[in-house]
């Protein structure tokens, strides 16, 4: 088969927003059309870092599938897989788990930045990170080759989880003969989304999202919050539009009517009320579709279901293949059962 296979993940520990829709997670839904596509809604990974919330991971296993199916990933191109359904990916993990030092687990960039977040949040019980939080590379390896992905599409921050997937696979064919894909990291184009306080990213964490699932009244709240060029109090003064987010957010969302923002802006003709207005207006615009379609969605579960459980079908069937390839790489194959 010649058609290149795309595994990419995402934690469900909330809501899709603008920053996922702009960035990497928009991307699949262009992406699905031309490669076989499989998306995992990385519960385990989740747990990684709340097993002591397996309610919140659950419930965002359900809000992260609609909000997926929503934003336009089809179940008819793509395979959506729940990552706990697949104990090949468990089994995985622990063979290569032989493969990796701790030394090189503590020096991944990713596990390395999130580490010094836990320290600086909880301080020295920042020391006490687990096993399985420190593994977890390991076990987004098993993700990744489990589904013989060709290309993982990600943003930036998980280049290192990449890289030490790559590193894995070329250590196992090494050892043990041809056996496993080693992948490449697809990045999008698109630079990060900025959150409402000008902040650099938007994130959960950082209480500066808009989510995709936020309704009329929450888009209005948040707008009307958003940061401005400082330098502006009274509705004539001139301002500059390239220090405000809400003028960043009309770009964004490609309002035909940029230009006269812009100038008006730059001439004292717009207060920034108005402006907030006229984004309020066009951003409930822009996400009409997305809350048609989960609303759709949410008032058939049934459905959501099904297409979760074939989409998990699927890539267990991959799954299991690359498994039996490893077990045999491994020379484990005792009895007649052939997984
Ligand atoms: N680490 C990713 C995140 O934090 C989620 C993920 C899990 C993933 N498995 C993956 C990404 C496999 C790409 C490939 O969002």
């Amino acid at each position: 088969m010649s058609q290149k296979t795309i595994l990419t993940g995402i934690r469900p520990t909330g809501n899709l927003h603008l920053g996922h829709l702009f960035g990497a997670v928009g991307n699949w839904v262009a992406l699905q059309n031309d490669y076989e596509t499989f998306i995992e809604i990385a519960d385990v990974q989740a747990l990684t870092d709340h097993f002591d919330d397996p309610e919140m991971v659950k419930e965002n296993v359900w809000e992260l599938a609609l909000d997926l199916l929503a934003i336009g990933i089809d179940p008819k191109k793509a395979n959506l897989f729940i990552q706990s359904s697949l104990s090949e990916i468990a089994e995985l993990t622990v063979f290569y788990s032989n493969l990796v030092t701790m030394a090189r687990l503590y020096r991944n960039p990713t596990v390395k930045t999130e580490i010094a977040q836990k320290k600086a949040l909880f301080g020295n019980e920042g020391e006490s990170v687990t096993y399985g939080f420190v593994g977890y590379p390991v076990s987004q390896a098993a993700d990744i080759t489990a589904l013989d992905g060709d290309l993982v599409p990600v943003g930036e921050d998980q280049l290192p989880l990449i890289e030490q997937c790559r590193e894995i696979v070329r250590k196992f064919n090494h050892i043990y003969g041809e056996t496993l894909k080693e992948p490449e990291p697809l990045l999008s184009n698109t630079p990060r989304i900025k959150g409402l306080d000008g902040q650099a990213k938007m994130g959960k964490s950082l209480g500066n999202a808009i989510y995709l699932c936020d309704s009329e009244e929450v888009v209005q709240k948040k707008i009307m919050g958003a940061i401005t060029d400082p330098s502006k109090i009274k509705k004539d003064d001139q301002a500059n539009p390239d220090i405000c987010m809400v003028y960043y957010y009309h770009k964004l969302i490609k309002n035909p009517n940029l230009k006269t923002v812009c100038e008006e802006c730059k001439k004292g003709k717009r207060g920034c009320v108005a402006c907030k207005k006229e984004l309020i207006m066009r951003m409930n615009e822009f996400l009409k579709d997305f809350r048609e379609k989960r609303k759709y969605y949410e008032e058939h579960p049934q459905e959501v279901k099904e297409i979760l459980e074939e989409g998990t079908k699927q890539a267990k069937e991959k799954a299991k293949k690359t498994l039996r390839r490893v077990k045999d790489a491994l020379k484990i194959d005792y009895f007649e059962e052939k997984c």
